[in-house]
């Protein structure tokens, strides 16, 4: 089975007035002078997402950062994904650790959130990772696999499900793992794919973040069983961005 191109995905948070229309249109403008080997995905807040994809920027597939699992009814503050899918979202990250952490989520809800995402026709990131103490305590692998389990939905296929390995002790902190240890998470999480889906779980892509910029993605990129890249920071400003997706130009 042929996987998908590699994705270069952006998850700004909760960051991003309207003036950040400037990064887009010039994410574009690089994208449109020097070319791009991968996708390239700009999750915002949910208030820019309307505006963002109203913009001419064809080379910057704009997506959410969450959904509701329902799609409709008394959610006080909710988001539903078929309202994401009315402001053209073809991607919906789900069970951030922030989330995860901030707001309860269980792996369970993150399942349940990622086939609504699905069933409007959106592709759910669905994202696991664990603590600098589950690390500390060689329980990376295990903490890993058991998120995976209970986050994927049987209804996972190549087109509508892509997964995010997010060490939490490497998000904003500038720490990240080593190749090695990427490669052992990102193996695992590959064999659970294929033991699940068989010849599919290998086309659905595997995406690394926690800490990624222009200065480690290439070596970050070239690590087997990682098809590309979630970043924070670094994606709040295209030039610095675009230094991430260039990076996959010097791959293979
Ligand atoms: P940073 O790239 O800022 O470490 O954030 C990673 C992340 O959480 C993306 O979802």
């Amino acid at each position: 089975m042929t996987a998908p191109r590699a994705l270069v995905a952006g998850n700004w948070k909760m960051n991003g007035l309207k003036q950040a229309v400037y990064e887009i249109t010039r994410l574009n403008e690089l994208i449109n002078v020097n070319g791009a080997t991968c996708d390239v995905l700009i999750c915002p807040p949910f208030t820019l997402i309307g505006h963002l994809n109203s913009l001419s920027a064809p080379n910057v597939a704009i997506g959410a950062q969450d959904c509701h699992m329902n799609m409709s009814g008394a959610h006080t503050g909710d988001i539903s994904a078929e309202m994401l899918n009315e402001l053209g979202c073809g991607y919906i990250i789900v069970g951030h650790s922030e989330r995860r952490a901030d707001h309860g989520e269980s792996s369970e809800t993150v399942n349940a959130k990622a086939v609504a995402a699905q069933n409007v026709g959106a592709t759910a990131i669905i994202c696991v990772g664990e603590t600098i103490e589950q690390r500390e305590a060689g329980e990376a692998l295990d903490v890993v696999t058991t998120q995976l389990k209970a986050s994927i939905p049987d209804s996972a296929t190549t087109d509508n499900t892509i997964i995010a390995y997010e060490p939490v002790w490497a998000i904003g902190t500038g720490k990240v793992p080593t190749a090695a240890d990427v490669a052992e998470v990102h193996l695992a999480v590959r064999n659970q794919l294929l033991d699940r889906f068989g010849a599919g779980g290998d086309a659905i892509n595997i995406l690394y973040g926690g800490s990624v910029k222009g200065s480690n993605a290439a070596e970050l990129m070239s690590v087997a069983n990682v098809n590309g890249a979630l970043v924070g920071g670094a994606s709040l400003k295209a030039d610095d961005f675009f230094d991430i997706i260039a990076a996959f130009g010097h791959i293979g």
